[in-house]
């Protein structure tokens, strides 16, 4: 192998056996971190997702991807409302807080917004959404949201590759 891999190529039909190697190729991506929260019969909740992406100016409209497997699912299948929270370079803990567990406000300063959706404070963005639409995905489904309310400031984002976070400066 070359110095630090550089010249190394991996190349492979992705198939029930390979889907580490899938992940790590997907992880080839940068993104940022949000952490998506919602109203639930069990109180606030959230989740960590990388799979955020802005979808439309007009309509406004985001979108992002809940795995069907996870046990929090059923709380974000059936969220009519939510918030995306575009996670800080500083806010790294809140990533690992709502990797971990839906209750992970202990460390975030929250409100609630008249749907009841907790807003977590001080993100780099945070838009609130109303459910536009739910498409099926593979062991995913994508989430469209309708964008009713924007916050955002300036800052350094946290961002994720390779399975590694980093400072991203502006
Ligand atoms: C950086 C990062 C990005 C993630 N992105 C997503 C995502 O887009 N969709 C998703 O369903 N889970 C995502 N997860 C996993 C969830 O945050 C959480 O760890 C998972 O739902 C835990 O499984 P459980 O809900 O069964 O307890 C991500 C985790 C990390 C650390």
């Amino acid at each position: 192998m070359a110095d630090g891999g550089w010249d190394m190529v991996t190349e492979f039909e992705p198939h029930e056996g390979n889907t580490r190697d899938l992940r790590d190729a997907f992880s080839r991506f940068v993104s940022g971190v949000t952490v998506v929260t919602t109203a639930s019969d069990q109180g606030p909740v959230g989740i960590t997702a990388n799979s955020f992406s802005s979808l439309s100016l007009d309509p406004p409209l985001v979108l992002w991807s809940p795995y069907t497997g996870s046990r929090r699912f059923p709380f974000f299948e059936h969220a009519e409302y939510f918030a995306i929270h575009i996670l800080s370079a500083d806010q790294e803990y809140l990533c690992h807080d709502f990797a971990k567990s839906p209750f992970g406000f202990d460390n975030a300063e929250v409100s609630f917004n008249t749907e009841n959706v907790p807003l977590i404070e001080n993100c780099l963005a945070r838009f609130e959404c109303r459910k536009r639409a739910v498409y099926p995905g593979g062991d995913h489904v994508i989430v469209v949201g309708e964008v009713k309310n924007v916050q955002m400031r300036d800052g350094s984002a946290l961002s994720f590759f390779a399975g590694t976070f980093r400072e991203l400066s502006a």
